[in-house]
């Protein structure tokens, strides 16, 4: 009864209203009888096939096929191969052998090329039951494993985008003037030099380097002919570019992937000691990522090209840093900034452009 479709539903049925099928292929007549008995009393959609070809014609023709009871020497295709076309078809059905004697290394390098299981001949239809509820579990497995790959990947994506979102504001901010070009790009590989010379986890230099690209987004919300200013600002424009890491630290909030680089972005005016903004912390009161992040800051301000001087060479510029240490930077880092300087760690990118005189 090759092709023979089950639908009624039987007295103790665990999956009634399924459109899975499964398929069989045995040219024992007894067997396939027997298979479509047991299969209907459980109220399963079985099709029999008539040999490897019409299995894998089923498999096209049928919606969704769970599982495959094969016969280790199936007729039309050698099982290895015939394993392998059915895991193409869809990798998710399940193939069991059925032998009529066992041989374990033929088992083995079937179970390893994606059969499920095998059976030996004679069976109780018993076994068969217990095999298709263990199908049918793993199936379930599977799903929700697939289903939880696809939010990993979901998230993994609006994360990126979100990533790529607050670098393409950092950019648009550097790039609003000619002063400021690349301004956020170097700070954030200097600070990945200096947070790895500093021996940080990778979390960390991942995270205050993320940081550093992203610790002036806040001036996205300062009006640009403050920002293109190469002159004193007044009192109230000095107040609004005061207020750019606060800002910052709003617009970045919200986003839960975002809060470990907050405390640079919020932090990165504080002054060692406590005369900075916004809240004129002191020392270590002020987070390891936006100490590190000041120094940074401060160096590729003084080495930049402003419009009333040329930018300081490296020995002239720790000399700077030297006279900060203690004042406004965290002295014990900026020992280890001087270091990683003299030992040229820093390869400093070409600085283009003119920085503005208002910047720190
Ligand atoms: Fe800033
Ligand atoms: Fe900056």
């Amino acid at each position: 009864m090759p092709g023979h479709a089950l639908h009624d539903a039987g007295p103790d049925a665990g999956s009634t209203e399924t459109k899975e099928s499964i398929l069989v292929l045995d040219r024992d007549p007894g067997l396939q009888f027997a298979f479509v008995k047991h299969l209907e009393s459980w109220s399963e959609r079985c099709l029999l096939a008539e040999d490897a070809q019409d299995l894998l014609a089923k498999m096209d023709s049928e919606p969704e096929v769970c599982a495959v009871f094969l016969n280790i020497a199936a007729p039309g295709m050698h099982s290895v191969d015939l394993l392998e076309a059915i895991g193409e078809k869809d990798p998710e059905t399940a193939v069991v052998l059925m032998t009529d004697y066992l041989d374990p290394s033929l088992a083995l390098s079937l179970l390893k090329n994606g059969a499920f299981d095998y059976i030996r001949k004679p069976f109780l239809f018993e076994e068969i039951r217990v095999l298709l509820h263990r199908i049918r579990e793993h199936r379930a497995l599977r799903s929700q494993a697939l289903a939880l790959q696809v939010l990993q990947e979901t998230k993994r994506v609006e994360r990126q985008n979100l990533i790529d979102f607050m670098i393409g504001l950092a950019n648009v901010i550097d790039a609003k003037s000619p002063y400021t070009k690349e301004h956020s790009d170097r700070v954030a590989l200097m600070t990945k030099a200096f947070t790895r010379h500093l021996g940080l986890s990778e979390k960390e230099i991942e995270d205050i380097s993320f940081g550093a690209k992203l610790h002036d987004i806040g001036k996205v919300g300062i009006p640009d002919r403050i920002l293109e200013a190469t002159g004193r600002l007044s009192k109230e424009d000095r107040q609004l570019m005061n207020d750019h890491p606060v800002t910052g630290a709003k617009i970045l909030e919200p986003i839960e992937v975002m809060r470990d680089i907050i405390p640079m972005v919020l932090r990165h005016h504080e002054n060692w000691d406590g005369s900075g903004y916004p809240d004129g912390l002191k020392g270590e009161e002020v987070p390891l990522g936006a100490r590190i992040v000041k120094i940074v800051d401060y160096f590729d301000a003084i080495t930049s090209k402003r419009p009333y001087r040329e930018p300081l060479p490296d020995m002239e510029a720790i000399q700077v840093l030297e006279a900060e240490r203690g004042r406004i930077l965290d002295p014990s880092l900026t020992d280890r900034f001087i270091e990683l300087i003299r030992k040229g760690g820093l390869r400093q990118p070409k600085v283009s452009g003119v920085l503005p005189a208002v910047r720190l």
